[in-house]
């Protein structure tokens, strides 16, 4: 504590006043400090304080300072607050009197209270807050409170300060009054959009010891201005969209921002390119940014779109972008096929790869889907080759054949790579023109015809027929006779061919007996150029016909010889009289012979075998029985009508020449003739038996070898009717011959007039030959001649066994 002692000496002259002390206390002093020895300064003794009974007079007014009379001091008697008792008055100070009775005298003393910084400075409000937009102009002033501290001096407030400062500084202003103005100047400009919300300490101070401060908030709110434009997110969209898309379909989004908040961040987007064909396939919500198709997009007619975006707030700020929808192809087309050529006929003998049509692909779709392959099908002979990009053509693959397929259908088929794969066909006719390259073919390899003889000239036999599978004037056929000769004749005279129907005409009348079969080649031709032909061999069978009666060749008939078998009447029963021999020319059936007893003498005598025409008795002879008799026989053959002959045997039933002689004597005789008779009859047997056994070798051979072809035959499909002569019997040796051999000769003279015939036979068996006058016997002979007279050709007695030829 600093103690001040002041002594005044009195201004004022008064009686009572004798004099004044002062002192100066800081305020706020504990009560019972001492503030001044006031005995002391006013020169006064202690006892004359107690014996003045002094004491302290403040007029009324509280009494802060006491007097300790004791000790000679004053002291605080109440808290002194230099505030409360001041103000802002300076100095500030207590007056009071000391009072002493006994003398009266009277003291002025003066306390002066001093401050001490016991008050902060402080405001009236602990915050403020400011809505200030960011569009403020630096240099902007905002008043802020002042704050308040009731000490005075040095204890009073003394400066401001403001933190942080980033945006805005403290500007201190006097005014008149002395004190400050507070402001707050923006210094920087504000950013909503980088601080919305600020908050700020305004500091006071005084200048204490120690310094005290207080403090204010400030809350700054940054109000929004239009100050951002919006931006897209990307500088550039791309999207994909496949074609034939529906509408309605979303491309895409863009999107852009705005800093701007409320109204200032309000943004609306819209197709910024004028193109017209862009507004009908796009629009965009101007709300959302979604971009939407609402036309058909076609990706072969524009396979990328670009437009501009733009996007605009409510403030006029705008950006813009760029959009790039590709369009993703879609196999919607499918190949297509053009005709390039064609050709409507190709010649069968056309070499393989000839080019018959050609073809041009094209398919409008991309990549795989616009990638082509065409086939064709596999089965027909063709195929398809491809050339230069999006060309085919079909060539043949092999030899082509019209007669087997005269037209083709041939179908294209082109698909595209695409999935799913899309395809269109083609069907080409292409007709197969005509070479003639191929021969008439016969219908059989080889043709037998069969012709019953003795037919009328002319009439149609048979049919060949080939055909050609050729077409039109290369399959006619015509059909030729080929030249040939049959037995030296040409065939030409035998057979005739009608060229177009190929119907086989005789020209002639067969005769089996004759000729029994003959080949010929007939050759087929087309009318192609040049023209093929093939050939078939035709063997004609002549059939046989009953047109030959059975001719007895024994007994021979003659017209007015009689010659008569001997039967000794010591026959016996079964005694073979003589044998019927007959030839039937024909063959078959219609030389099988039957021998029948039609007339005789006595029927009872007699018997003729059926089959053999053995004659033989069938009861003992008798002494009665007539010596001349006459039988009668029939032979007929099997066919149908059935032929017949009759032959008349005399038989002699005698034991010696001359009974017979007496009995056939009423034949005219004459003995000289009867001697030259005899004389020419050895010669003509020697000569005739030389010429049999000639013959017979002969015959022997030509059977062998007829046998042979005879056999060839019967493995032909000829109906072979088994033919046996009579007697025949497999059961012999050898084959074919008759039990007995049959001999007979047949002569002629050349003196018709001196001729005479012997007709002999091996065996015992006698022969009588009682003919005056061989005329008769000669023409017949002669009329046989002609039929056995053929050149070359052997008479067939029968087929089996008994064969001769007689050459005279
Ligand atoms: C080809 O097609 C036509 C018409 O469709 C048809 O008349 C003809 O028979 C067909 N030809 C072949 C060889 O399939
Ligand atoms: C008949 O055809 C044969 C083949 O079948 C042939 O060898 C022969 O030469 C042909 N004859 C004639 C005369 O054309």
């Amino acid at each position: 504590m600093k103690r001040q002692v002041l002594l005044f000496l009195p201004v004022l002259c008064l009686s009572y006043v004798l004099g004044q002390v002062s002192y100066s206390i800081p305020e706020e002093m504990v009560k019972g400090s001492v503030v001044g020895s006031i005995a002391h300064d006013l020169g006064l003794d202690l006892k004359r304080l107690k014996s003045g009974k002094a004491r302290v007079y403040t007029g009324g007014s509280v009494e802060y300072i006491g007097l300790n009379k004791e000790r000679g001091v004053v002291l605080v008697h109440e808290r002194i607050d230099r505030e409360a008792l001041c103000g802002e008055m300076t100095p500030c100070a207590l007056h009071f009197q000391l009072i002493l009775e006994n003398p009266m005298e009277l003291f002025r003393v003066t306390v002066e209270i001093t401050d001490i910084n016991d008050n902060t400075p402080s405001f009236t409000n602990t915050e403020k807050r400011f809505e200030i937009s960011e569009s403020a102009v630096i240099g902007s002033k905002f008043i802020l409170e002042k704050a308040v501290d009731s000490d005075i001096g040095r204890n009073g407030l003394q400066q401001y300060t403001l933190t942080p400062t980033d945006h805005f500084v403290l500007k201190l202003e006097n005014q008149a009054d002395g004190s400050k103005k507070v402001e707050m100047v923006l210094q920087k400009p504000l950013d909503r959009e980088k601080q919305e919300y600020m908050s700020l300490q305004l500091t006071a101070i005084d200048g204490g010891e120690p310094q005290m401060s207080g403090t204010m908030r400030i809350f700054i709110n940054v109000l929004d201005v239009n100050d951002n434009a919006p931006a897209f997110a990307k500088p550039l969209y791309r999207a994909k969209i496949p074609e034939n898309s529906p509408k309605g379909t979303s491309v895409a989004t863009v999107s852009a921002s705005d800093r701007d908040i409320g109204s200032n961040g309000e943004v609306s987007y819209l197709i910024s390119t004028s193109k017209r064909l862009l507004s009908e396939l796009f629009k965009i919500n101007p709300r959302t940014g979604e971009i939407i198709l609402v036309g058909e997009i076609d990706y072969e007619k524009a396979n990328s779109y670009q437009m501009d975006i733009e996007v605009v707030d409510s403030g006029g700020l705008s950006d813009s972008t760029k959009v790039i929808v590709d369009v993703i192809d879609i196999n919607d087309n499918s190949p297509h096929i053009n005709i390039v050529s064609k050709s409507e006929f190709i010649s069968e003998a056309s070499p393989p790869n000839t080019v018959i049509t050609m073809l041009s692909i094209n398919d409008p779709d991309s990549e795989n889907n616009g990638k082509v392959e065409c086939n064709i099908d596999d089965t027909i002979p063709f195929k398809i080759q491809t050339t230069l990009n999006g060309f085919y053509t079909i060539v043949t693959e092999v030899a082509l054949d019209r007669e087997r397929a005269s037209e083709y259908n041939i179908s294209v088929t082109c698909s595209d790579e695409g999935v799913p794969s899309l395809s269109s066909s083609v069907t080409l006719t292409l007709q197969i023109s005509d070479v003639n390259d191929n021969e008439p073919v016969f219908e059989r390899s080889s043709y037998e015809a069969y012709i019953v003889e003795n037919n009328t000239p002319g009439v149609s036999v048979f049919t060949v027929r080939a055909t050609d599978a050729d077409w039109n004037q290369n399959a006619r056929v015509s059909y030729i006779l080929e030249d040939s000769s049959v037995n030296g004749v040409p065939v030409s005279s035998y057979v005739s061919i009608s060229a177009d129907s190929g119907v086989i005409h005789a020209v002639r009348s067969f005769d089996y007996e004759q000729i029994k079969d003959f080949q010929f080649r007939v050759k087929a031709q087309d009318g192609g150029s040049p023209p093929l032909s093939s050939n078939v061999t035709v063997k004609m069978m002549i059939q046989d016909q009953n047109d030959n009666p059975p001719q007895v060749l024994y007994p021979v008939q003659t017209g007015g010889s009689v010659v008569a078998e001997m039967v000794p009447r010591s026959a016996d029963v079964g005694y073979l009289v003589t044998k019927v021999v007959a030839v039937d020319v024909d063959s078959g059936q219609n030389a099988w012979l039957s021998y029948k007893l039609q007339k005789a003498t006595d029927r009872a005598l007699f018997e003729v075998g059926s089959q053999n025409g053995e004659i033989r008795t069938i009861r003992q002879v008798s002494d009665k029985d007539a010596v001349k008799q006459r039988l009668s026989v029939i032979v007929e053959d099997n066919g149908q009508p059935s032929r017949s002959a009759t032959v008349i045997v005399n038989v002699a039933v005698a034991d010696s020449f001359p009974e017979v002689l007496s009995e056939f004597s009423d034949f005219p005789h004459d003995k000289e003739y009867n001697d030259n008779l005899t004389f020419y009859l050895v010669l003509a047997l020697a000569v005739v038996s030389f010429l049999f056994i000639t013959c017979l070798v002969v015959i022997i051979s030509v059977k062998i070898y007829r046998w042979r072809q005879s056999r060839i035959l019967y493995h032909s499909n000829l109906p072979v009717i088994p033919y046996y002569p009579p007697r025949y019997s497999d059961t012999l040796g050898t084959t074919g011959t008759l039990q007995h051999v049959y001999n007979y000769e047949v002569c002629r003279t050349t003196d018709s007039r001196k001729s005479d015939c012997k007709f002999g036979r091996g065996g015992s068996q006698n022969v009588l030959i009682m003919d005056p006058s061989c005329s008769g016997t000669m023409q017949r002979m002669q009329s046989e001649k002609s039929i056995l007279d053929e050149p070359d050709s052997p008479l067939e007695v029968s087929n089996l066994g008994f064969k001769s030829r007689v050459t005279c």
